[in-house]
């Protein structure tokens, strides 16, 4: 087997093999704020979600608003001490997950952030499972379990260094993956992170 190949399907393994995080009890889902303070409701269907290249980049991570406040997203983004995301935040890392922080009192358990699988295509984004506590990824991992794991100041977002486990994939991998968004009308990506992504769409588990 090819070096790099050897490496996309350690990268794929790995994280199959490391369960060390149990998943958590299904969250309570609160539906709505008490009367007479209702929140404006944060709406999301597969047309919320975007290109990689249309979001704002920070640091290695994605962000967009979907309440039109990209500004205070992006002041809780870009501050290392962290803070409390806007409703409306998206976050993203990869393509094919997606955090949207929801109105508030939506989903105290997950601090109102409801998590997305998605599909991507050169035809957009399919909604492949979303909530809060129960959303596993396609390695049958559970999102909410790792990123719980982040200190209280950083808002369930793990980058490098906020107290999360780390993803057994390596950042070449990620890099591949944000480079080839297939919903994204153009790429810059090389012959190398075009192959890296195509053997890590061959090996993960439809
Ligand atoms: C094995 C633990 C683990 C699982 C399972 C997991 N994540 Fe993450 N996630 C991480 C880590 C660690 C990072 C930061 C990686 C980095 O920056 O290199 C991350 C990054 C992200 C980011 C970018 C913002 C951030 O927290 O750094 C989003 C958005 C995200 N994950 C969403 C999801 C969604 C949605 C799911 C489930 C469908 C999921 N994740 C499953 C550990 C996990």
């Amino acid at each position: 087997m090819p070096r790099l190949a050897l490496v996309a399907a350690l990268a794929l393994v790995l994280p199959l093999a490391a369960s060390a995080v149990e998943p958590v009890a299904p969250a309570s889902v609160v539906d709505a704020a008490p009367a007479g303070s209702a929140p404006a409701p944060v709406t999301v269907t597969a047309a919320s979600f975007k290109c990689l290249d249309d979001m704002t980049p920070v640091r290695g991570f994605f962000v967009d608003s979907l309440a039109g406040n990209l500004k205070a997203t992006l002041e809780v983004a870009k501050s290392t001490r962290g803070g409390v995301y806007p409703p409306g935040s998206v976050v993203q890392l990869v393509p094919t997950e997606v955090m949207v922080k929801r109105e508030p009192g939506f989903s105290p358990v997950t601090r109102d952030w409801e998590f997305f699988e998605l599909d991507v295509s050169d035809k957009g984004s399919h909604i492949r499972k979303r909530g809060f506590a129960e959303v596993n990824n396609r390695f049958d991992k559970n999102c909410f379990a790792c990123h719980a794991a982040a200190r209280p100041e950083f808002d369930l977002i793990c980058e490098k260094n906020n107290g999360c486990e780390k993803l057994p994939i390596p950042q070449h991998v990620i890099t591949a993956l944000q480079k080839t968004d297939p919903r994204c009308k153009t790429s810059d990506a090389s012959l190398t992170q075009r192959f890296t992504s195509w053997m890590v769409q061959v090996l993960s588990p439809n």
